[in-house]
């Protein structure tokens, strides 16, 4: 019996934090891979185990300069599955830089999506982000809530906001609207990155950590291996557990866990974890920042059977673990 060969997967923002971790999971699936992404080769260092796999092709290349998908084919010519991940990801960065924030998360998307469309590719999965809600109160946020009405706080916001409903009006394609995700590759280098990172690096060296304004902010944290498993099944390369069948999802989707946690137990709980003696400071909020931020689970759990698996502490302990490993 001959077994089909698994149709090519393009990963776009690849040598990211969630990016690499989707890569590894689709070369693990049996999927090859063209894997795009602005940074040097020699910088992505998350991409280690892929570089070993002969079915991986990685492309420098800023996703600015549209054709990313014909390119990608002249390696590997048949992709069928798009993640489109790369994008300016700092909030605040994107209060300075309005216009390179709308080019790359707004109009290199569409440019990507109309050739994935003319292609025939069978899934496109964009990752949105919270940050589509703005500073709605409304809690647990449901995916009708983002309208064109809605005021986003920066223009990382309203970019993938309008990602995002390319996705639903198009009839084609799926946005993920991620809350806070964290775990092992998380950058915690830049002074925007993702909060968990930061503390937990702060922590395991013996720092004090820092939190910007009174710290009752409000998030809603998921573990990286849940998203890429919430990735795999939108992209149609697991099956629905709902379903039985592997087919791409359309439309958009909040992904979380539905429970949150504030900044300043988030600071207790990393403190805690790296078995750290670090006192807590607080400096000025941040343009940008949303106060509160929770997601409603309930339309991703109903259409695909999926929950998360990891609770909040194992993968706080995994992450730290991880930190700790990489010192
Ligand atoms: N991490 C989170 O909590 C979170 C939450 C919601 C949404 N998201 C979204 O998920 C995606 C991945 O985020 P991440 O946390 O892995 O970020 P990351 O910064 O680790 O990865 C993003 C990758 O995109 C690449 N990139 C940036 N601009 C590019 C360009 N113009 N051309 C090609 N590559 C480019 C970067 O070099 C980087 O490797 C992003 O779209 C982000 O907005 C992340």
């Amino acid at each position: 019996m001959t077994i089909a060969p698994k149709a090519a997967c393009l990963v776009t923002g690849c040598a990211g934090f969630i990016g690499s971790h989707l890569t590894d999971a689709l070369l693990a699936s049996g999927h090859p891979v063209v894997g795009v992404d602005i940074r040097p080769r020699a910088e992505a260092v998350n991409l280690a185990g892929a570089f070993a796999d002969p079915r991986f092709h990685y492309m420098e290349r800023d996703i600015n300069e549209h054709g990313v998908l014909a390119a990608a084919r002249q390696v590997c010519p048949d992709i069928r599955h798009v993640f489109h991940l790369a994008a300016v990801v700092m909030v605040a960065f994107s209060m300075d830089h309005p216009e390179l924030t709308m080019a790359t998360n707004s109009t290199a998307t569409r440019a990507l999506h109309e050739e994935s469309v003319a292609a025939g590719a069978q899934a496109f999965i964009f990752a949105g982000s919270a940050a589509e809600y703005g500073d709605d109160p409304r809690l647990p946020l449901k995916e009708e809530y983002a309208t064109d009405d809605t005021e986003q706080a920066s223009p990382y916001g309203k970019a993938k906001y309008l990602s995002s409903r390319l996705m639903q009006t198009s009839g084609f394609g799926c946005s993920l609207r991620f809350f806070n995700i964290f775990g092992p590759r998380q950058d915690p280098s830049s002074p925007y990155s993702g909060v968990i990172s930061k503390f937990i690096t702060q922590a395991v060296a013996g720092k004090d950590l820092t939190i910007f304004g009174d710290g009752g902010q409000t998030r809603d944290f998921i573990y990286v291996s849940d998203v890429i498993r919430s990735y795999l099944i939108a992209g149609g390369i697991l099956p629905n557990p709902r379903t039985g069948t592997a087919e791409p999802l359309a439309g958009i989707f909040n992904v979380g866990t539905g429970s949150i946690m504030s900044i300043n137990e988030l600071a207790q709980q990393a403190i805690r974890s790296a078995g750290a003696s670090s006192a807590i400071l607080h400096a000025p909020a941040r343009a940008g920042d949303i106060y509160h931020s929770q997601a409603d689970i309930d339309l991703f759990t109903r259409t695909t059977g999926f929950t998360p698996d990891v609770d909040f502490l194992s993968g706080l302990n995994q992450t730290v673990d991880w930190f700790r490993s990489t010192r």
